[in-house]
């Protein structure tokens, strides 16, 4: 069993929010369940509301039973939770600092902590740099002494300049080196498992090219509506919300070259590679490239403006500008209130190069990899055989690794992995600033050439694929969406 062999305190500004009780802390108990956390850890967590620590244990209590993947067991539940403390004050206040360093060398001394922090920044984007700053002026970072992180929810920025801002904020106390971006989708299980895949066999990595891939598609298809997100929604629409981040980082790694090897540093390298080459469409073409909708009913969303014109779907269709890709289209779509829900990858092999069978003559049923990230999380590998039977009759059968179907709990929460990650100094499925800086240039490319947005814009029916131009978009060259 893997134990972090660090003690750290963990600092959690938005400690009653929604994420802390949803994921952080429901997390952390799967950790201490599985003896995964460091001996000494302690938790201290600030929000606005005046509450004791007693209250505040018993209201993470309710959470973990509510979100645990595990049985709750009470014992275990008590030896974290003793460890997790509540302090209530605004974050703009001088002297909530104060007293949050006086604890946090208390901690130090009755646990071990020697100084190593982990700072979680779960609170909405406009309090990541004041904070950041804060815990500078009022030396929560101790000098010459342990070691001291950030973790940065998403969204980094709304576009590239707030990004660039943002960023340069953060590097005046943390360096890049402390400064741990989260997109909690690297922390998902087949996420990780595409490199595994790509890179421990023989049989994927000398296909994995031009020559034999006819293109990939990138699904993340919500059957939810916004919900109560419509204020930060109507800013961000599908394009940030979702491609700036999630999608274009499983491009990057369904893409990269094998990094040189497995560390941080180098899978990154190879990430920002892809991230560079991404061939801009001309803006005369950016209707070939790019498909835009909106769901009926949206306008009437809570916090939704009635003339909104931002894009609740999006599809695009990209090329790489590198040898291992050339001619490759890579399809990438997402939106909210679609039939099904499911993120997934589907490479497409190429025909035959001459059909051997009459049945082929069309076009034989394509080889199909396709790599399931939620919520159903496995691959399956589609191939023809023969129908058994004196007809001569090609059908297309799958090899399917279900990962979350037989084995009850297997799948750690993105959460947990991640949190182990930053405990242990493993930045490897973080973003790092340049992956974040070129994913944000595209994606303002493409928002500046979709301006006009209300003319490019279609509806499309909740529990529907998409708007039309979403099927054109890849129907056009004769391929079409696997919903599979
Ligand atoms: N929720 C998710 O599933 C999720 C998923 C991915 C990313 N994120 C990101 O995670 C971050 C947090 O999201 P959330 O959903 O947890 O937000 P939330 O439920 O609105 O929680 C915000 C937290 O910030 C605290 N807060 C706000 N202003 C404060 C102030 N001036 N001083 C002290 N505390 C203050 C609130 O404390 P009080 O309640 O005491 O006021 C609360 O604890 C956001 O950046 C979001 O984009 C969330």
């Amino acid at each position: 069993m893997l134990t972090i062999n660090q003690s750290c305190s963990m600092i959690i500004f938005g400690g009653t929010g929604d994420l802390t009780h949803r994921k952080l802390i429901p997390a952390l108990y799967h950790l201490m369940y599985q003896g995964m956390l460091p001996e000494g850890f302690t938790v201290i967590s600030v929000g606005r509301q005046q509450k004791s620590n007693t209250d505040y244990r018993e209201e993470l209590y309710q959470s973990v039973l509510k979100y645990s993947r595990f049985q709750v067991q009470k014992v275990l539940w008590d030896r974290l939770s003793e460890r997790i403390y509540y302090r209530a004050f605004s974050f703009d206040e001088e002297d909530g600092y104060e007293k949050l360093k006086a604890d946090l060398l208390q901690i130090d001394q009755m646990y071990n902590t020697a100084g190593n922090r982990l700072y979680y920044l779960a609170v909405s984007p406009e309090n990541f740099a004041p904070i950041v700053e804060k815990i500078k002026e009022h030396n929560l970072i101790p000098e010459n002494e342990g070691w001291q992180r950030v973790v940065i929810e998403k969204p980094f920025g709304q576009d590239l300049p707030s990004a660039q801002r943002l960023n340069k904020r953060i590097g005046k106390v943390f360096s890049e080196k402390d400064t741990y971006r989260i997109d909690h989708y690297l922390g998902k299980e087949m996420i990780q498992n595409i490199m595994v895949i790509r890179f421990a066999n023989t049989i994927f990595e000398p296909l994995w090219n031009y020559q034999y891939i006819d293109h990939i598609q990138i699904t993340a298809a919500e059957t939810e509506g916004v919900g109560s997100r419509g204020g930060y929604y109507e800013k961000a629409g599908a394009l940030r919300d979702m491609v700036q981040n999630h999608l274009l980082q499983l491009l990057a790694i369904a893409a990269m070259e094998p990094p040189e090897k497995n560390d941080a540093e180098s899978i990154r390298d190879e990430k920002v590679r892809i991230l560079r080459a991404i061939h801009f469409p001309k803006a005369s073409a950016i209707g070939r490239h790019v498909a835009l909708g909106q769901y009926s009913g949206y306008r009437q969303e809570e916090k939704v403006s009635p003339q909104s014109t931002t894009e609740t779907y999006v599809a695009l269709k990209l090329f790489l500008d590198c040898d291992r890709w050339r001619g490759v289209p890579f399809y990438i779509r997402t939106g909210k209130k679609l039939e099904q829900k499911t993120s997934q990858i589907v490479v497409q092999f190429k025909q035959p190069p001459k059909p051997f069978y009459k049945e082929c003559e069309e076009g034989c049923n394509p080889n199909l990899l396709v790599i399931k990230i939620q919520p159903e999380e496995g691959t399956v590998l589609q191939f023809n055989a023969k129908k058994p039977g004196n007809l001569q009759q090609i059908l297309p059968v799958g090899m399917n690794f279900c990962q979350n179907c037989n084995l009850e709990n297997n799948s750690p929460e993105a959460y947990e992995k991640l949190l182990l990650d930053v405990m242990s100094g493993d930045a490897s499925r973080f973003t790092r600033w340049d992956e974040v800086e070129y994913s944000w240039r595209f994606i303002d490319e493409i928002s500046n050439c979709c301006s006009n947005k209300a003319e490019l814009i279609e509806n499309y029916s909740a529990g529907s694929w998409g708007p039309q131009q979403g099927q054109q978009l890849i129907e056009r060259s004769g391929r079409k969406w696997w919903n599979l």
